[in-house]
């Protein structure tokens, strides 16, 4: 693919087909985003790549503790402060998910890319149910049969989130290249218990969030492409 229409092919894809990964794909994928700049070339990062049954059954395990968490936030306080303590379902991850709004302009802009997926799903705004199940969709990996967690060490701070995030787009990019969809999932680093049960990860690595692979269902979800900036936004003007 020309590298322009790989760049704005790239969409975040919530619904994928059941056709496996072959194995040489998915490494090929990732010796392509191996390519990728890191500060001082430290690459500090590792990947738990999921696939066939350690997918299906991290992402089973993962949808419990989204539906029983999903179930305590419904509770009346006394009782959800009780359940959280004992459902096994308070996040572990090791990074805090952002409680609350995020700061009044992107709290705006997150309201609209909701907004904006709900429409295109036909999802009304009040309907909580149907919102929650297209959340939970987010822990068996909208149906993708790779599932990619991404982990760094904590030692090099804030270099090595930015590392991971180029490799991420790295591998978005060469997978849209190969006709394959993904999705990077922030949602992926609330629970790390269940990622733990089927991978020994290196002593001190933090789970940063996850990614879901694989082919593009033909989905109305799959059509939905959020606006990006205009230039006037992105630029701070000279003094
Ligand atoms: C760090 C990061 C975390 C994300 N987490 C999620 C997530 O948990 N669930 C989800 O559906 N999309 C998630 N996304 C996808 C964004 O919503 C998406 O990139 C954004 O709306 C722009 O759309 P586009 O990727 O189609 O250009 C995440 C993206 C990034 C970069």
């Amino acid at each position: 693919m020309d590298f322009l229409d790989v760049l704005h092919n790239r969409r975040s894809i919530r619904a994928f087909s059941d056709k496996p990964v072959a194995q040489e794909i998915i490494d090929g994928l990732l010796l392509e985003a191996l390519e990728s700049p890191s500060s001082s070339n430290t690459q500090p990062y590792k990947l738990a790549v999921a696939t066939g049954d350690t997918c299906k059954k991290l992402g089973q395990q993962l949808l419990s503790k989204y539906q029983k968490s999903s179930k305590i936030q419904r509770q009346p306080l006394p009782l959800k402060v009780v359940s959280a303590i004992t459902s096994g379902a308070l996040p572990d991850g090791d990074y805090k998910p952002i409680l609350g709004k995020y700061p009044p302009e992107f709290q705006k802009r997150r309201l609209a890319t909701g907004i904006g997926l709900y429409d295109v799903l036909g999802i009304e705004r009040g309907d909580k149910k149907a919102r929650d199940d297209q959340m939970a969709k987010n822990f068996t990996f909208f149906g993708a049969p790779v599932a990619i967690f991404f982990f760094i060490h904590p030692g090099m701070t804030f270099t090595a989130m930015v590392d991971a995030g180029i490799f991420m787009q790295s591998l978005m990019l060469a997978a849209t290249n190969k006709g394959l969809g993904t999705c990077p999932q922030g949602a992926l680093g609330i629970w790390r218990s269940p990622i733990d049960k089927h991978f020994n990860i290196p002593k001190g690595y933090k789970l940063l969030c996850g990614l879901a692979l694989g082919y593009p269902a033909d989905a109305k979800v799959n059509s939905y492409r959020p606006d990006k900036l205009a230039l006037n936004d992105l630029l701070i003007p000279v003094k």
